[in-house]
């Protein structure tokens, strides 16, 4: 039989390779590598081995449409978990779609991922996978592998491992967040060494003068950067950079995974801190009262969905359709300065602003202050008829 496996290049999809056919007994491994903006030298050395290790061999690059389908959406959505920009959780679900087409194309009933059975990974795929139709096969959830084991297992196989022994770490990388974890970060006491990290400099190394951009949004969407118009995958690549050089967009915390294990998690996403940032500072130019509060309960439920992977889920739909409708609002101008680690917000404009420094301004006659003392007459009126009957009674 023919067998379609979700492919990194990295250990564990590496090994799945021969265990397929070893253990499985499949006679026909095809490995697809998707393309979501890791680095191109990732995205090369796993074509390779690919290439190599198995009996055919795809690469499909879908960056564009992974900015336009998830990081646009979670733009709008202001999308965080427990406090950070996912990532890979929005990456997960399209990688997944790609493997159905080729599976379809191929003829295959069957696929395969090199999740372990601890975390929120195989539950994104499995979801897609399910929803297909297919069968499903995760060799490391399966035969309970450790790390170690695996190591060996490839080196017995004359498979390349790209983690040296001293290093294990597990990285995802997407164009939107680098994490890491595995290895000896997962005493959450450790401290981890910089080395680790790989698109962002410490708060130490980064310059010691400021830096000033300035972001413009369309309809929710960052459009341009200082001026100059790109497309999403252009605007997101060259923050990274911009953000990176000056140390912001790190993250080591204590994650809750969907399983309910916690999990040390250590994140780069220094282009998702900004747009965040300067995405919900505008938001709050723009948007009215009403609509910002239930609109924060409306992102929360969003993320938990994304970061589920639940993207098929119905209210996943109802809930991006609201969204939507009021990013239509959400235009203007962020400025923002990044300096050492840290991002502030410099200034914001808007047509669409709901402000209007002639009402607000204490300089201003415009609003007749009389106006008000009426609506303080009114104002906490429950609170004091209250007070008085608890101090008659
Ligand atoms: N904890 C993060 C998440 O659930 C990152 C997972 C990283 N995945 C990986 N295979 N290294 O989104
Ligand atoms: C894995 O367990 O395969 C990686 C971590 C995760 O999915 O959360």
């Amino acid at each position: 039989g023919k067998v379609v496996l979700a492919f990194s290049g990295g250990l564990d999809t590496s090994i799945c390779v021969p265990l397929l056919k070893e253990h499985y007994g499949y006679d026909e491994v095809v490995t697809v590598a998707v393309d979501v903006g890791q680095p191109a030298e990732d995205i090369i050395s796993a074509t390779k081995k690919g290439e190599l290790i198995a009996d055919k061999h795809y690469t499909i690059d879908i960056k564009e449409k992974f900015v336009e389908t998830q990081l646009f959406p979670t733009i709008k959505a202001n999308g965080s978990y427990e406090g950070y920009p996912m990532g890979t959780a929005l990456a997960r679900p399209l990688i997944a779609e790609e493997i159905v087409k080729i599976a379809k194309s191929e003829g295959a009933f069957t696929v395969a991922h090199g999740c372990t059975g601890k975390g929120n990974d195989q539950l994104r795929f499995d979801f897609v996978f399910r929803m297909a139709g297919l069968e499903v096969i995760a060799p490391m959830r399966e035969m309970n592998l450790t790390r170690e084991w695996e190591m060996e297992y490839a080196e017995k196989h004359n498979i390349p491992v790209p983690v040296v022994k001293e290093k294990p770490y597990s990285i995802d990388e997407n164009c939107w967040s680098r994490s890491i974890e595995g290895g000896k970060l997962e005493d959450p006491s450790f401290h981890p060494p910089d080395d680790i990290y790989g698109w962002t400099v410490s708060a130490k190394e980064a310059p010691d003068t400021p830096e000033e951009i300035s972001i413009e949004f369309e309809k929710g969407i960052p459009v341009s950067i200082n001026g100059r118009r790109m497309n999403g995958i252009e605007l997101i690549e060259e923050l990274n950079v911009i953000a990176g050089r000056n140390g912001v967009g790190r993250n080591d915390m204590v994650e809750d995974r969907i399983l309910g294990l916690k999990a040390r998690e250590i994140y780069e996403h220094p282009a998702a801190t900004v747009l965040l940032k300067a995405h919900s500072d505008l938001e709050r130019l723009v948007l009215s009262r009403q609509e910002l509060s239930f609109k924060a309960s409306v992102d929360e439920k969003w993320s938990e969905l994304g970061y589920m992977g639940l993207i098929h889920e119905p209210l996943f739909a109802a809930l991006t359709a609201f969204i939507d409708k009021t990013q239509e609002r959400v235009n203007g101008k962020v400025d923002l300065i990044l300096y050492k680690s840290s991002v502030t917000v410099a200034g914001r404009s808007s047509p669409d602003a709901l402000y209007s420094d002639d009402l607000v301004s204490f300089d201003s006659t415009t609003i007749d202050q009389k106006d008000s003392e009426g609506f303080s007459a009114f104002y906490g009126f429950q609170a004091r008829l209250s007070k008085n009957l608890r101090n008659n009674n």
